[in-house]
């Protein structure tokens, strides 16, 4: 392959930029030419492409966002959409295309792979929740956002002896409230995976304050929701003062942590392999600490197990 494409595409997540200047530099490295294109398929559609070189990466690894934009691209979920992105990768000379993004943008990989350009998905959410792979670009430093934000949160709940209800995001998935529970000692944590009780929870509260416990977190997945109304159930049955916070965006910003930006720097470099290869119509994942990669049909059909040891830990230490 003489020339590939780099996009990202659905919600941003810290650590694109890393994995877009992998994608570039080891394509430069390989005498690839690499065209960056803007605001997911919508970039492909418009002719919105500029062409990258070494310096069109630097100084951005530290950096949250993607550099290339993203969006949502509805026209190129309908078949024509597809042939106008392929007449248009045949146009600017791409030869194979790196999707970073989620599920969504997955399908599309897949549809352009099988329309004759091979496209390497790298998973790129901080939700976590993309079955053909243990961690996302993206999750751990919006995790360890949430933490810091509860831990500043645990400040002003503990002089008031108040309970706080916090909202963190996750769509569908319960990974990052199940993990920050426990990061920020929560007493409870309420996720999509899992029934839940809220009388069981006022009643393990009333137990804590009659053993001195005076104030409590409670981390509640957007899967979840009513995290106002929960708050005002809570206060209403136990008269702690109770309020809900939800952390919203911000969980999608920032600078990647180290594990994001290492994560995102080999999957960028893996992904290249393969298309200098002739591979497409693949995603990368990683299994413990090796990457792999699968075919993006059966990656799409992978389901992923919960983290049910993690939410079993909450029930035991959090009392
Ligand atoms: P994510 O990639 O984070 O899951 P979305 O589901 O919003 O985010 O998908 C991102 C983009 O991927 C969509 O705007 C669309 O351009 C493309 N996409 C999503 N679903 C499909 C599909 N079924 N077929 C083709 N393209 C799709
Ligand atoms: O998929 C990432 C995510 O931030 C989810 O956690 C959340 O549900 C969704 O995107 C929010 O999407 P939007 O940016 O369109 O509000």
């Amino acid at each position: 392959m003489k020339r590939i494409g780099v996009l990202t595409s659905g919600g941003d997540a810290p650590g694109m930029n890393a994995a877009i200047r992998a994608v570039t530099r080891t394509a430069l490295y390989k005498g690839m030419d690499v065209i960056g294109i803007r605001r997911g398929y919508n970039g492909l559609l418009n002719g919105d492409v500029f062409q990258m070189d070494a310096r069109s990466v630097s100084s951005i690894i530290q950096r949250g966002g993607t550099l290339l934009f993203t969006a949502r691209c509805l026209e190129f979920k309908e078949e024509a959409g597809v042939q106008k992105a392929v007449e248009s990768c045949k146009k600017l000379g791409i030869e194979g295309l790196v999707v970073i993004g989620g599920d969504g943008s997955y399908r599309g990989a897949g549809d352009l792979s099988r329309h004759g350009i091979p496209c390497i998905g790298l998973p790129g959410t901080i939700d976590n929740d993309i079955a053909s792979t243990d961690a996302t670009i993206g999750y751990d430093t919006a995790m360890n956002t949430v933490m810091e934000l509860v831990d500043k949160l645990r400040d002003t709940s503990h002089s008031h002896d108040r309970c706080s209800v916090v909202e963190v995001m996750g769509r569908g998935a319960g990974y990052i409230a199940v993990n920050t529970a426990v990061a920020c000692g929560a007493v409870e944590v309420l996720c999509p995976e899992k029934n839940y009780d809220l009388n069981a929870i006022i009643a393990k509260m009333q137990a804590s304050r009659k053993i001195g416990k005076q104030n409590f977190i409670i981390i509640v997945a957007e899967g979840i929701g009513h995290s106002e109304e929960i708050a005002q159930t809570i206060q209403k049955e136990t008269g702690i003062e109770a309020r809900a916070t939800i952390l919203g965006h911000v969980q999608r910003g920032g600078s990647p942590t180290v594990r994001d930006r290492v994560l995102a720097s080999r999957m960028g470099n893996y992904a290249v392999n393969l298309l200098e290869k002739g591979i497409g119509n693949r995603v990368v994942g990683i299994r413990g600490n090796d990457l792999v990669d699968y075919d993006i049909q059966e990656a799409l059909k992978m389901t992923k197990p919960f983290d049910d040891d993690i939410y079993d830990l909450t029930q035991v230490i959090s009392i």
